[in-house]
């Protein structure tokens, strides 16, 4: 009772994990569907991360951004080589990530001679829980109580760049978008949406920041979703995966807003620091190494064969929606309650949006795990009292 109730929590507590595995107090296995909402990409324990952060905390835990820190430069140069940006910034949650790239549009915007920067957003979109990340939230309830929210916002539906063309151009610096809506209920736009927002950006100087939070890293079976076009974002967000545990959020930036975070402009005491650096390279490395990416893309696909396979004609079901490792499969009425069903079998999973089941698995799932997770879900589904 010592802790603030702002969280509806499960009678649950673990203790352990290995790969796609958690055991609770009691020693009961679960298998994890969720991997800590996005996180754990390679699972539980793997034995890369670990030996790698041990290492790294018997050297050195922390210094400061003021002196050089050398896994910083090494990540930073590993991030770039990823995703074809050019500078990185390193905090430690991703709704810090988003918040430096507000202040980025709203720098980019005083420097355009703009008053008010205003940047645009989407309904259904989550970007945090801070003033900031919130304002630019989607979703009016996790707004409620917290006004006045911070103005220099337009909402516009998501995946109808007609509605931004139609807005008023003045004072406009940035459209922010998550590039597939995870916490907002597992929605994937046209898949040219990216490509008509660049080019829309492109054509009025604004600049496009994607939020990969939680389709970054991996999570798409690409570096970051963006990837699935041939366009660049100006800025782009990273937390979640990264650090496959160790909190460390990431914002990238490249062209004329590479270097436009100068001294003195914006800072976080741990951002970056010797072993939340170390356990992010080990990660990029370890999903190099295993080539993760194109298993999460076959992993993907037999997700989405296996649940439209095994929910065809069920009523219940309005819609299965797949890319990558999000999964999120939307039923006709409120389902919240599968969460704890789910438990009592053992399985992990979340609902989103009130009628959105999310799966979020590990990376290093097998294919007998995949299996299992559609079963146990679909009989779930199935059964008219869940
Ligand atoms: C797309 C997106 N942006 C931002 C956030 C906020 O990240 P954090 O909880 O690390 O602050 C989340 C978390 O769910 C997210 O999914």
């Amino acid at each position: 009772m010592s802790i603030m109730p702002n969280y509806t929590q499960l009678p649950v507590t673990f203790v352990k994990g290995e790969g796609a595995w958690l055991w609770d107090t009691q020693g009961k296995r679960y298998l994890d569907a969720l991997s800590g909402i996005a996180v754990c990409g390679l699972g539980h324990s793997h034995p890369a991360v670990t030996s790698a952060i041990c290492e790294q905390a018997g050297k050195l835990l922390h210094t400061s951004n003021i002196y050089n820190i050398f896994n910083q430069q090494e990540l930073a140069e590993a991030l770039i080589q990823i995703t074809n940006m050019e500078r990185a910034f390193f905090c430690n949650s991703g709704a810090e990530a988003n918040e430096a790239a507000l202040k980025i549009a709203r720098l980019y915007g005083h420097q355009q001679g703009y008053e008010q920067p205003t940047i645009i957003v989407t309904q259904g979109s989550f970007h945090g829980r801070t003033l900031a990340t919130l304002s630019a939230t989607g979703n009016p309830k996790i707004q409620q109580g917290f006004a006045p929210l911070l103005e220099g916002f337009i909402r516009v539906p998501y995946n109808d760049v007609e509605a931004i063309a139609k807005i008023p151009k003045s004072q406009i610096v940035a459209v922010l978008v998550e590039p597939v809506i995870g916490e907002g209920g597992i929605s994937i736009p046209d898949t040219d949406y990216l490509v008509k927002l660049r080019n829309l950006c492109d054509a009025n100087n604004w600049l496009l920041m994607l939020d990969e939070i939680q389709t970054g890293m991996g999570r798409t079976g690409k570096w970051c979703a963006f990837q699935y076009t041939d366009i660049l974002p100006d800025v782009i967000t990273l937390a979640k995966g990264l650090g496959n545990g160790v909190p460390i959020g990431a914002c990238l930036t490249r062209g004329k807003v590479a270097d436009i975070l100068q001294p003195g402009t914006h800072g976080s005491t741990f951002g970056g620091n010797p072993l939340a650096c170390k356990a992010a390279l080990t990660v990029i490395n370890t999903i190099k190494q295993d080539n993760l990416l194109s298993r999460v893309q076959e992993l993907s696909e037999r997700f989405h064969q296996g649940f439209t396979q095994a929910l065809k004609g069920v009523a219940r079901v309005k819609e299965i929606r797949v890319k990558g490792l999000m999964i999120g499969i939307e039923l006709v009425e409120p389902c919240g309650q599968l969460v704890a069903k789910a438990l009592e079998r053992n399985l992990l999973i979340n609902v989103t949006a009130e009628r959105v089941i999310r799966l979020l698995p590990p990376f290093i799932l097998t294919n007998e795990q995949a299996d299992e997770i559609i079963a146990t879900v679909s009989d779930l589904v199935q059964k008219k009292q869940g």
